[in-house]
């Protein structure tokens, strides 16, 4: 017998199905109530609402869990590669040997860009956030591969729409980065894997040699599989909402790039650097401004702090500190900053305040640290989030399109003025 549950509004009783997903969550649908009562819900920044089900990813921000297609995501950043998890993401299982080089050497194939995108480039001021770039490059994908802007072609027209995003942002990316700094770019090499060419792309210097470290190559494909997916979150949820129109791939995920950028989503590693560095020129009192966070009259927030699921740890930020320290002593380096994130987390762990908002290290607080040992520059850090990232908005996309979702429309509670009556200019 199906579960349900009941409204009462107004003296009379509205029955909803209760759905159960296969991690015994279960949500109210309330699909029909607006029919059966003239009733919606009303739940600002969706905080309690499910847009969507979906078989990609799961995670329990109670327990700090979080699985991609079943998989833990422990297990995968050990033993798994970035190209292997997009595989998993995108088309459901793990690939098997034939089907991982497949994979694989259709991205290493479709790396080159039109070098029309160099002219292109060319238009951008060089003091153009990457993000910015990024995310015009890849809409502009759409007018070289016009035919990607079709969602109901063949199964096969959709996969080569997704192996060249999967194999050009990684272009696009290194590109943004060598014009911002008003370096002549270096074309992708087919015979390295997706982490060694693009640092191949991005440092390589005219005229000198450059060989990829493993380390920085190791640690780079374990961030991004730690980004790869995280169920709806504002950019997936724009990715999804976007291609609900029908909107092609390449103009979803640049909407979702967009989404990303913001300081309190994926901006949020830019900024937890900057803040550590003033903290750190400062004078180191971390004391100071963890009170500056907590004040509500002050706009500063602590960056790196806090998440929308995870109210008890997130799990990429264990992985994430201990792999920082790993990449730093390998690499040799000795980060101040280091030292002080240390701080400001064992002084957060304990302060009242963010014990109470349970308010703890994310993702992105231990992440520029190591982006930062790679050598990568700071307005960089949300470009690889990006990329980490786009396995998971390609899959998220595909599901929507091939589940045949409804166009993403939200309502609304209407709160203006109502019945006003036009007062000509002059009188005012
Ligand atoms: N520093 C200080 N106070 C904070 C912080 C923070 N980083 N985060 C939340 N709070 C406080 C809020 O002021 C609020 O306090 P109140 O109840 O007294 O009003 C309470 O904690 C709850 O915060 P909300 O903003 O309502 O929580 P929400 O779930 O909407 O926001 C978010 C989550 C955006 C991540 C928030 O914690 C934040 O701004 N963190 C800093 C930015 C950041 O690190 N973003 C990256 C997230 S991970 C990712 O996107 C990959």
């Amino acid at each position: 017998m199906s579960e349900t549950a009941k409204i009462i509004y107004d003296g009379k009783e509205y029955e909803l199905p209760v759905i159960t997903g296969t991690e015994n969550e279960k949500a109210i649908d309330i699909g029909s109530l607006r029919q059966m009562s003239g009733l919606i819900t009303l739940d600002y920044g969706y905080k309690n609402t499910g847009a969507t089900s979906s078989k990609i990813t799961f995670l329990d921000g109670e327990k700090g869990i979080l699985k991609y297609r079943g998989y833990g995501i422990e297990e995968l950043a050990e033993k798994s590669s970035f190209i292997e998890v997009a595989y998993l993401l995108i088309f459901g299982d793990l690939p098997n040997q034939d089907q991982l080089e497949r994979f694989e050497g259709a991205i290493r194939n479709n790396r080159m860009v039109h070098e029309d995108y160099k002219r292109i480039l060319g238009g951008f001021p060089s003091r153009s956030h990457p993000m910015g770039v990024l995310s015009s490059l890849v809409t502009s994908l759409t007018a070289f591969f016009p035919e990607s802007l079709d969602p109901n072609r063949s199964p096969e027209g959709v996969n080569l729409s997704i192996v060249r995003i999967l194999a050009k942002m990684p272009t696009f990316a290194a590109w943004t980065y060598k014009h911002k700094i008003g370096h002549p770019v270096n074309y992708p090499s087919s015979k390295e894997d997706y982490c060694s060419n693009l640092l191949h792309m991005m440092f390589k210097q005219p005229g000198a040699d450059y060989e990829v470290d493993p380390v920085i190559a190791n640690a780079l494909d374990k961030l991004l599989i730690l980004h790869a997916d995280h169920e709806q979150n504002c950019s997936t949820s724009t990715v999804r909402i976007t291609g609900s129109s029908h909107g092609s791939l390449y103009t979803s995920v640049s909407a979702g790039i967009n989404a990303l950028w913001g300081p309190l989503h994926g901006g949020a590693n830019m900024e937890v650097i900057n803040t550590l560095e003033n903290i750190r020129e400062d004078g180191g009192d971390t004391k100071k401004w963890m009170d500056k966070a907590k004040d509500k009259d002050d706009p500063f927030r602590l960056m790196g702090f806090g998440h929308r699921v995870y109210k008890n740890f997130d799990p990429r930020a264990r992985i994430i500190k201990k792999a920082a320290d790993d990449v730093l002593d390998k690499l040799g380096v000795n980060d101040p900053v280091l030292d002080i994130a240390k701080g400001l987390e064992r002084v957060a762990l304990e302060d009242e305040y963010f014990v109470e908002r349970k308010l703890y290290p994310n993702v992105d607080f231990y992440s520029g640290i190591i982006y930062r040992a790679l050598g990568i520059p700071v307005d960089m850090f949300t470009v690889l989030f990006a990329l980490g990232r786009l396995p998971g908005w390609i899959a998220q996309w595909k599901e929507m399109r091939e589940n045949k979702e409804p166009i993403g429309r939200p309502r609304q509670v209407y709160t203006g003025e109502t019945n006003r009556t036009y007062v000509p200019l002059n009188q005012r």
